[in-house]
């Protein structure tokens, strides 16, 4: 498959965060479309400024790219990583485990949490823009990260190596990202994330970096904002935040 050819693979057994690996590799000017993945991190990061404890086992994967498009695509990009990753999980799941997205793009099987997802943006000196899309997957541990419950895909009952769901992985990304790229898939990406999402239509509380809302989780809209109809009736855009269901 033609797309598969974009990208290129650094394998490496520890670094302190294939995200921080993967920029560094674009400030020393590797091109676009690099994946790093490594067996440990010794300093995993996660969203909202936490850390992401990192034992081997698990995936620790991160997918480098340079100017990827314009800005106003760039917010549905974590859509199209959370689809993706969804997909690796539930192609390494027994019949019958589910593995849904709960946004923005945390991946829950069972309702528990056993996928983490951190889009890092920096500006190059070369007046570049490189965008860092860094996916952790619970393969075989399932550390505790204190905010949610947490599962594994060996937990419950996969069978896969971290190698081959990132095999999965690698393949889901270039195909969600060559829709991406043609643009008009946007509706199509949109689509395929509220079709794997979990809470959709339930009650949710969204914890703000100021503070928290509580109402029905209406909808994404194509910027990836979830659309919440707060407890006046009134339609609320939210781009930040953590969601508890009910
Ligand atoms: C979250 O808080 O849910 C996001 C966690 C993202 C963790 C992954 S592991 C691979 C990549 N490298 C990092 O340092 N973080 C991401």
């Amino acid at each position: 498959m033609a797309e598969l050819d974009r990208f290129r693979h650094h394998a490496f057994e520890e670094v302190s965060s294939t995200n921080a690996t993967a920029l560094a590799a674009a400030r020393d000017g590797e091109g676009g479309g690099l994946w790093i993945t490594a067996r440990r991190q010794t300093a995993g990061r996660g969203r909202r400024g936490r850390s992401w404890s990192s034992a081997e086992g698990n995936l620790y994967s991160s997918l480098m790219l340079i100017d990827p498009g314009p800005i106003a695509l760039l917010h549905s990009l974590p859509l199209v990583a959370a689809v993706a990753a969804q997909q690796a999980v539930a192609a390494a799941l027994p019949y019958g485990v589910e593995a849904r997205v709960k946004w923005p793009n945390d991946i829950l099987i069972e309702g528990r949490k056993a996928v983490g997802i951190l889009l890092e943006s920096e500006g190059l000196p070369d007046g570049r823009r490189a965008v860092v899309i860094g996916i952790g997957i619970n393969v075989a541990e399932a550390p505790d990260h204190g905010l949610y419950p947490i599962t594994s895909i060996r937990e419950m009952g996969g069978t896969l190596s971290a190698d081959e769901v990132f095999a999965h992985l690698f393949r889901a990304m270039a195909e969600g990202l060559a829709l991406w790229d043609e643009g008009r898939g946007l509706a199509g990406i949109v689509a395929a994330w509220r079709q794997r999402a979990a809470g959709i239509g339930g009650r949710i509380t969204v914890n703000l970096p100021n503070g928290s809302l509580s109402g029905v989780f209406e909808d994404i809209d194509e910027a990836g904002q979830l659309i919440l109809r707060d407890e006046g009736g009134q339609r609320r855009l939210i781009s930040v935040g953590d969601v508890f269901f009910g």
